[in-house]
């Protein structure tokens, strides 16, 4: 039996933005499953619904056995939060905010002393528990973040961009802990996110979402062998140029990516390369710039939604991004 899977999901705001529209998706038992897309494309709207936060406009989902609609208290008592906001209180110390996420689950004492102490363990934040959280690094709030979801022993963990504002470095150790956390708890964990290589690393199996829609699902491996070929982007003087290697007849795909540039697909570049630059040389034109790439879940990304993921950050989320990285700091 999968852990969650939901039925035609959908969100319709007051004001009409369709932010989740018939969504379907099958999350199996102790899989870390990622949903990637872009700014607005309905990811956090999707953790909400599902972690009861909001009430769908139509559809449903069955978590662990549950109904959304009608077990709602259930559901709340086995899954965990952590939201894209940060949630911790930096005037309390480490301790002192698990402790009243584990008063507001009624949890003993003694139970989520013993509890908090594994969780610290984990994200090594042992030596941290007693100190104001307002003094630490930015990394190791979100890592605070990350365990004040899992305080009430969750069966299915939702992460809304764990490491949204963090840093490279910072970024590529949360995904360390995440991992960790799976292995040694064995939760089902579900993860939004929109850096690529983030749900390359982390997530076992990923849907890419647009408009509130699951375009795509599969294992990042599966996705990127589904694009069958490589991609060669070349850069021109002139639209008479681009347009010219954009009728190269050995291509499975061409298009103007830009002004003068074509973004062509080949089944093989190592063999189709030579063969485009002597098409190109015989009707004298040579490409300013040459840009070779294998399969990536970028090339997915701008295969299934045609943009890439970084494109046009809507002002409003930008505002937002920036104030959590503030607080971050
Ligand atoms: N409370 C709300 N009222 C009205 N519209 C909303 C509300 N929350 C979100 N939206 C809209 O719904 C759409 C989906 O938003 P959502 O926050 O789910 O996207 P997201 O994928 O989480 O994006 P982000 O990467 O910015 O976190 C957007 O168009 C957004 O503007
Ligand atoms: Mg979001």
């Amino acid at each position: 039996m999968s852990m969650i899977k939901t039925e035609n999901l959908t969100k319709i705001y007051p004001g009409g933005t369709k932010a989740v529209d018939n969504l379907n998706i099958e999350i199996e038992e102790a899989e870390i499953y990622g949903l990637l897309g872009k700014n607005g494309a309905g990811k956090t709207t999707t953790i909400k619904m599902l972690t009861t936060a909001i009430e769908p406009t139509s559809g449903n989902a069955i978590i662990d056995g549950y109904d959304l609609k009608r077990d709602k208290e259930k559901i709340r008592r086995i899954i965990g939060v952590v939201p894209q906001d940060l949630t911790t209180d930096a005037d309390l110390k480490g301790i002192e905010n698990l402790r009243m996420i584990a008063a507001f689950y009624n949890i003993p004492r003694s139970d989520a002393d013993k509890r908090i102490k594994d969780l610290l363990d984990i994200v090594d934040l042992s030596d941290w528990g007693n100190r104001y959280v307002s003094q630490y690094s930015g990394g190791m709030r979100k890592r605070l973040e990350l365990i004040c979801g899992l305080v009430n022993s969750p069966r299915i963990l939702f992460l809304d961009e764990p490491t949204l504002g963090l840093d490279v470095n910072t970024r590529s150790k949360m995904w360390k802990y995440i991992k960790d956390i799976q292995k040694e708890l064995g939760v089902t964990i579900i993860l939004t996110s929109h850096y690529l290589e983030e749900v390359d690393q982390l997530a076992d199996r990923i849907s890419i979402i647009d408009h509130g829609k699951v375009l795509i699902t599969g294992t990042p491996e599966s996705l990127k062998a589904s694009l069958k070929g490589d991609v060669i982007t070349m850069e021109f003087q002139s639209k008479e140029e681009a347009d010219l290697a954009r009728a190269y007849p050995g291509a499975l795909h061409a298009s103007l990516a830009g002004n003068y540039k074509v973004r062509m697909k080949v089944e093989n570049s190592d063999t189709e390369l030579p063969k485009i630059l002597s098409y190109l040389m015989e009707r004298n034109v040579s490409p300013s710039t040459i840009n070779v790439k294998k399969p990536s879940l970028d090339e997915v990304f701008l295969e299934y939604t045609g943009s890439t993921i970084d494109d046009d950050i809507d002002p409003e989320q930008f505002r937002r991004m920036m104030q959590n990285v503030r607080r971050l700091r």
